[in-house]
């Protein structure tokens, strides 16, 4: 029998598929990657574009994946060959060769984040946080603790699909965000908060101009990170999906909670990091951000070690879902395209993957050197293609899948196929030219 013919399993509840979604959405992305970005690409007027673009660019591509997804009953490389259109498998690969690339440095982040949970519970991060902050991203302790990282990821993956990824969203979703709330209510009695909030909320619409040459593509990097889109996590996991759910509803749903995390993060980040004197007009710190405002608040708040213990927990559960959505797409990749089972392809992908990622543990230059290439380009690519398959070569079974579950196709279908077609592929395009000049200035500026 061959596979085609073995009946899909499906998510067993509603709120599976959801939580999944949103696990893998809800990640280092929101509360490491969102603030610390916003901070170096001047604040507000970012986080403006950036939630126009989630509206504008990611919420449409998210139904593009779900499309191909569910249409095809298949991962983003079989999903092209059942659909009939084989020849564009490369749009799959490419996706597969960024999630490669990004769970390599991603593992390295969450590594840090596991030696912050053991800081936490043994006497704290130091008594100068940015000095903590540099032992735990360089040497032995960041290519150790990236390898305890990964390992765990391949642990989940290797047992498979649904166990894992569910049961770990229902717990950490609201948990992140009692946690977040909390730590937003404390810094907003800091001193100087006012400053921080100043600068994240207060857009500046008048620097766009000339700065969005950078923004543009940081922002939609941002965009697509977030929401996991543009390397397929999104056609897997609606793979599962049964014909009598509502695409857009359950994306609308997972991209309100995405954003609305990453903007609760930066309620956090920001006055802490403006309570600590940082001068977020000059760039709030780079990668290094998050975790040193977020040590230092813990270090001086009441019970602070165990706010910080409970709060780097929460954010390794979300950190390693996303993770294993990541090296599920890969692992699929590699079973569905050459002879190989589950769990050998895990643990071998999961170990090149690490030796990737070693650079990027003993130096922030080649952190963001790759952070830059998969997000602000392959990601982009990836969606880009993706997009003009669905707007210009699948466009009327596009459709069809789109109604189905919604009792057929309305005016937002017709919205959507029209930014698909048009609006998406053109921001995209010019956001990949800019990028690319960019990051071609930013390897000659860093390594040459
Ligand atoms: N969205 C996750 C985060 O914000 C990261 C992630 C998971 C991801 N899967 C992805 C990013 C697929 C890009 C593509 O942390």
């Amino acid at each position: 029998m061959s596979s085609i013919d073995i009946p899909r399993e499906q998510w067993a509840t509603r709120a599976g598929f959801i939580l999944a979604a949103v696990g893998s959405a809800v990640g280092l992305g929101n509360i490491w990657r969102f603030p610390f970005l916003t901070a170096e690409s001047g604040g507000a007027i970012f986080v403006l574009v950036y939630l126009l673009l989630v509206a504008l660019i990611g919420l449409p591509v998210m139904l593009v994946e779900f499309v191909i997804g569910r249409r095809s009953e298949r991962n983003p490389i079989g999903a092209f060959r059942r659909l009939g259109h084989p020849s564009w498998r490369f749009a799959g690969a490419i996706g597969a060769f960024a999630g490669f690339v990004i769970l390599s440095y991603y593992s390295v982040v969450g590594g840090w984040v596991l030696q912050y949970i053991v800081a936490s519970f043994s006497g704290g991060y130091g008594g100068d946080a940015e000095l903590f902050f540099v032992e735990t991203a360089s040497g032995t302790n960041a290519i150790v603790s990236h390898a305890a990282f990964m390992g765990l990821v391949a642990g989940i993956v290797a047992l498979g699909v649904r166990e894992g990824l569910e049961r770990a969203a229902k717990v950490m979703v609201p948990s992140v965000i009692v946690l977040l709330v909390i730590l937003a209510g404390y810094g907003a009695t800091l001193p100087n908060a006012s400053t921080g909030y100043q600068f994240y909320l207060n857009p500046d619409v008048s620097t766009f101009a000339s700065d969005a040459v950078s923004i543009l593509p940081a922002a939609a990097g941002q965009a697509f990170f977030t929401l996991s889109l543009g390397m397929g996590v999104m056609i897997t996991y609606s793979s599962y999906l049964g014909e009598d759910r509502d695409l857009l509803n359950d994306s609308i749903i997972i991209v309100v909670i995405d954003t609305f995390i990453a903007i609760l993060a930066g309620l956090v980040v920001f006055p802490f990091l403006a309570s600590q004197g940082v001068d977020l007009e000059t760039g709030g710190g780079g990668a290094g951000a998050v975790f040193i405002s977020l040590a230092t608040a813990f270090e001086s708040m009441p019970a602070g070690h165990l706010v910080g213990g409970l709060f780097f927990i929460m954010l390794a559960i979300a950190a390693l879902s996303s993770a294993f959505s990541i090296l599920e797409v890969v692992v699929s990749f590699v079973t569905d395209t050459f002879d190989v089972d589950r769990v050998p392809a895990t643990i071998g992908l999961a170990a090149v993957i690490f030796v990737v990622g070693i650079p990027t543990a003993t130096d922030l230059n080649y952190l963001d050197a790759y952070d830059l290439f998969a997000n602000n380009i392959l990601l982009i690519v990836g969606g880009l293609l993706l997009s003009i398959f669905i707007g210009w070569v699948y466009a009327p079974d596009a459709l069809e899948e789109l109604g189905q579950g919604r009792g057929g196709n309305g005016l937002f279908d017709t919205y959507w196929i029209t930014v698909v077609r048009v609006v998406v592929p053109l921001v995209l395009l010019y956001t990949v030219y800019l990028a690319v000049v960019e990051y071609i200035e930013f390897l000659q500026g860093t390594f040459f």
